[in-house]
């Protein structure tokens, strides 16, 4: 799938609709979904040590990545989320064994089926940021940010556009 930006006169098109455009100062919402052992408390020292990632992130706390449910994603894709962020201990550091390797394999499933109904690759993303990760949250935050904003905004299957 195509994966750069496009722009008309400075304004951002996106990648799934062309026929949608908007303003050359539209900035993404991002839902991030962390666990709260490893990334939740990677994205809170990461705010105690005043490191700088884009506000456009809305953070939710799950206790395990296991515990996102794939309609979180597709809700959060449906009604407000230009992207989504999904994050959780590393493989391994689990808190709750294995949970994070249960993640792994639904993720996987439910980026292939967002796929295969017309959502950008990019438009899902999942990482592993453990507590002591702070600078790292804040990369990825940034990546997910600027991948997103390279898609423009996503108004295919909001809730809104399908009456
Ligand atoms: Fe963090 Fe399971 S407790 S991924």
């Amino acid at each position: 799938m195509e994966t750069q930006i496009k722009e008309t006169q400075g304004n951002v098109v996106s990648i799934e609709n062309p026929g949608i455009i908007a303003p050359a100062d539209w900035q993404p919402v991002i839902m991030g979904i962390l666990c709260n052992w490893c990334s939740y408390a990677g994205s809170d020292l990461t705010g105690t040590s005043r490191t700088q990632y884009p506000p456009n992130i809305r953070i939710i706390r799950v206790p395990c990545s296991s515990r996102v449910d794939p309609w979180f994603i597709i809700k959060s894709l449906q009604t407000t989320a230009d992207g989504v962020l999904v994050s959780g201990c590393h493989p391994g550091d689990c808190h709750y064994i294995a949970g994070n390797y249960y993640a792994r394999r639904r993720f996987l499933v439910i980026k292939k089926l967002l796929n295969f109904v017309g959502y950008h690759e990019n438009r899902v993303q999942f990482s592993w940021v453990s507590a002591a990760e702070g600078p790292k949250f804040a990369k990825v935050v940034q990546k997910v940010t600027d991948d997103i904003k390279k898609l423009g905004p996503l108004h295919k299957y909001k809730k809104e556009n399908l009456k």
